[in-house]
C-alpha cells in the first residue's frame, strides 16, 4: 500500500511522529510537505495529497492540521476523495469499513500522538466492507458528478 502524507504547519509535529510509526512499520510513503514550521495554507497540502490518491499513484492519503477540519474539507472537494476526521478508533475502524476512506484527517491542536498513531494503526489495517456501503458511496459518486 502506496501512502501520501501531508500536513500544514498546524500538523507539522504530530506528522513528524505518523512518519516515525510509518516507517517503524516499514510502510511505503511519500511526504508531501509542510517541511518546516512556516506558515502554509492547508488547501496547498490537500491538492497535493488528494490529487496523488485521486490519480492512484498513492492507496491512502494522511493529511494533519491544527484541526483536522480545514486540510479535510479541502481534500473532499476533489471528485474520488473521501476524506474522514477521525480522532477515535471507532470512527477510524468505521471510516474504512463503511465509507472507503481513502484519505485520514487529525488535528494535531485535538489529540496526542499517541493516541493518532493508534488511530492511524487501525485505518491503515481496516478494510472496506462492500455490500450496502457500496451502493451508497456510488450515490456520492453521483452526486459529484450531478452538482
Ligand atoms: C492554521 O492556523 C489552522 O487554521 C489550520 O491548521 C487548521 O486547523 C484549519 O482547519
Amino acid at each position: 500500500m502506496k501512502i501520501a502524507i501531508g500536513s500544514d504547519h498546524g500538523g507539522f509535529h504530530l506528522k513528524k511522529e505518523i512518519i516515525k510509526l510509518l516507517e517503524e512499520q516499514g510502510r511505503d510513503y511519500k511526504d508531501f510537505g509542510t517541511y518546516s514550521e512556516d506558515s502554509v495554507d492547508y488547501p496547498d497540502i490537500s491538492l497535493k495529497v488528494a490529487e496523488s490518491v485521486q490519480s492512484g499513484e498513492f492507496d491512502r492519503g494522511i493529511l494533519i492540521c491544527g484541526t483536522g477540519i480545514g486540510i479535510g474539507i479541502a481534500a473532499n472537494k476533489m471528485a474520488g476523495i473521501r476524506a474522514a476526521l477521525c480522532h477515535d478508533t471507532f470512527s477510524a475502524q468505521a471510516s474504512r469499513q463503511h465509507n472507503n476512506a481513502n484519505i485520514l484527517t487529525m488535528g494535531e491542536r485535538v489529540i496526542g500522538p499517541g493516541v493518532a498513531k493508534e488511530i492511524v494503526k487501525f485505518w491503515l489495517d481496516t478494510e472496506f466492507e462492500g455490500g450496502r456501503h457500496t451502493r451508497r458511496i456510488d450515490k456520492i459518486g453521483l452526486m459529484e458528478r450531478s452538482f
